[in-house]
């Protein structure tokens, strides 16, 4: 993987996060924010599944699009056999977000589905309309997920569901923006989500450019929060949604969701179709990706424990669907958060 020279101010926008150049593939290091903006040049699949894994990029839906741009990458030189042995190194970058997976199965779908002759040029396009479609699910969830919410609402969101972790304006933060345009969101408070810390460094960055009024929580404040505070939901994203709507997502999402149905709180999912998984029954069967306990045993670099202490890095966990009110899809809501609500509103063309 090359790496870029290229460094740009901060304060410069709209985000372009990953940049489609025909023989490579630019991605913002998202390591690096909120302290500085580099790129990473991607020439090869591997290169993709490297920036993947090692969270140069990240987010459901943006895994899912960087994948299908790998596999353009791969097919550049049309030959099919190539195409074929990149999709299981994707694959392997990370094994929760089922978007990486349905974005390799389309690609494999498009590359069998002609001759060789013009295999890069059928990958490429299909790869940049597989970037536009996310593009516009994100549109269409944040209008349906803005409808939910009240004027004056002060909600909490969880990790990072924006631009960043999508194509276009965000799952999560996508509906959050549709509301305050909408003059609908009095506050919006942002966890910081440990152990990795998406939600202080990534989602506060993106709320602030946006001007959207926005308040760090460390996660344990969200019950005081839920208490003292009147909020009117919990937003997040998801990673992977079962076929009986039970919602994977960043670990610590099960517990605010807990925490939201004790205190009456309704909590929204907003996830594209790309994000469910009717092939996974109950949310139990998702796997669950755990990654290096340096990243909980240390920030940036500094020890915040003991040497040789033990550890866990659960990436993700489930949360059961009877704690959701609804999820939002560009399809539709699905609401009752039930396996026949959501087989009803993913089957519509
Ligand atoms: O490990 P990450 O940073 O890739 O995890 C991201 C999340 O869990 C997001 O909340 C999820 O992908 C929804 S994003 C639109």
């Amino acid at each position: 993987m090359a790496k870029s020279t290229r460094r740009r101010p901060l304060r410069e926008d709209p985000i372009r996060h990953i940049i489609w150049r025909g023989d490579r593939l630019d991605v913002l290091d998202q390591r690096r924010l909120p302290r500085g903006v580099k790129y990473v040049s991607c020439r090869t699949a591997r290169d993709v599944a490297a920036a993947t894994a090692d969270m140069i990029l990240r987010g459901a839906p943006l895994i899912g699009c960087a994948a299908a741009f790998g596999m353009a990458l791969a097919a550049r030189k049309g030959r099919l056999k190539d195409v074929l042995s990149a999709a299981p190194v994707l694959r392997r970058a990370r094994p929760t977000a089922v978007n990486l997976a349905h974005a390799l199965d389309h690609m494999l779908a498009v590359a069998a589905d002609g001759p060789e002759e013009n295999l890069a040029e059928r990958m490429a396009e299909a790869a940049v309309a597989y970037h536009a479609d996310d593009l516009g699910f994100n549109a269409a969830m944040a209008g349906l997920g803005a409808a939910l919410l009240k004027k004056g609402s002060r909600v909490i969101t969880y990790c990072n569901a924006g631009a960043l972790a999508t194509a276009g304006i965000g799952t999560a933060l996508g509906m959050i923006r549709a509301a305050w345009l909408a003059g609908k969101i009095d506050r919006v408070y942002a966890c910081e989500t440990r152990p990795y810390l998406q939600g202080s460094r990534l989602t506060l960055w993106e709320l602030m450019q946006a001007g959207i009024p926005a308040t760090l929580i460390t996660d344990n404040m969200a019950a005081h929060l839920m208490k003292t505070r009147k909020i009117a939901a919990v937003i997040v994203g998801s990673d992977r949604i079962a076929a009986n709507a039970d919602v994977c997502n960043k670990i610590g999402t099960y517990g605010l969701a807990i925490l939201a149905k004790h205190h009456g709180v309704p909590f929204y999912v907003v996830a594209p179709s790309t994000t469910v998984d009717m092939r996974t029954a109950h949310g139990d069967d998702i796997p669950i990706e755990e990654r290096s306990v340096a990243e909980v045993v240390e920030i940036f670099g500094v020890p915040i424990a003991p040497k040789g202490a033990k550890a866990h890095h659960f990436a993700f966990d489930v949360t059961p669907h009877e704690l959701v009110t609804a999820i939002v899809t560009e399809k539709g809501v699905v609401s009752p958060a039930d396996g026949d609500t959501l087989k009803k509103v993913i089957s519509k063309r």
